[in-house]
């Protein structure tokens, strides 16, 4: 099979992460997370006590870590300076600030240097806000998952009570997920947009498997 790359797209909580990590199963490809690397920085300028609006500093703090991603079976590994942070990178703290040092143009262009790295011998599925538009504009598919707040929110909230993580309400949750929507969307360096090649999915009434199948149905051509 020739291999090719994916491309999803959307706001947060949409399920990317979910689908893109099966679709890669399916095709044995590889998956890699984006939205991990804005996080592992941000958890880095946590650490060392930075503030969020220390941008000069936050781009140079960002420039001299390391950053590994390793794919696994459950999920993407991801591993800053040697510390694994895989879990860390997911607290209410990290969820709070990574859309504003995200949007920092430095920050921004380091790691989508290293995210267009990771696409050149193809057979990855990544996923993001900015994949099909700027990371792969020349993705052969190209996916925008999106829900309704209200879903997103209630997802997010039974994915976190699961993993016994969970600190905020259901409306906080909810609140959060406007607010980064909010961000992301109205940032000045690549906002989260639906690329003009890219398949509108509404989630909001599918389960997992009918939306992995439809991403698999559109592979259907290219295997
Ligand atoms: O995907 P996730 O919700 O973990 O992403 C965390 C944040 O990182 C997003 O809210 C967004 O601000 C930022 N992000 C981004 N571009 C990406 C992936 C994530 O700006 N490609």
């Amino acid at each position: 099979m020739d291999k090719f790359n994916i491309a999803i797209d959307g706001p947060a909580g949409a399920g990317k992460s979910t689908i893109a990590r099966l679709v890669a199963g399916a095709l044995g490809f590889i998956y890699v997370d984006t939205g991990a690397m804005y996080r592992a920085v941000t958890w880095k300028v946590q650490q060392e006590g930075l503030l969020p609006e220390q941008e000069t500093e936050v781009a140079a703090l960002a420039n001299r870590m390391q950053i590994e991603l390793i794919p696994g079976d459950e999920g993407q590994q991801v591993i800053v300076d040697g510390v694994d942070v895989t879990k860390a990178i997911r607290s209410t703290d990290v969820t709070t600030h990574v859309s504003q040092i995200a949007s920092y143009g430095a920050v921004r262009h380091l790691l989508v240097a290293l995210q267009k790295q990771m696409t050149v011998s193809k057979g990855v599925v990544m996923d993001g806000r900015d994949i099909g538009t700027h990371v792969m504009p020349d993705a052969e598919i190209k996916v925008f998952l999106t829900a309704s707040v209200k879903e997103r929110a209630e997802r997010r909230f039974k994915e976190l009570e699961n993993s016994g993580t969970n600190t905020l309400t259901l409306s906080e949750l909810e609140q959060d997920i406007a607010r980064r929507d909010q961000f992301d969307e109205a940032r000045e360096i690549s906002p989260l947009r639906r690329a003009h090649d890219a398949v509108l999915m509404d989630s909001t009434s599918m389960t997992i498997e009918e939306v992995v199948d439809e991403i698999l149905g559109l592979c259907k051509d290219k295997v």
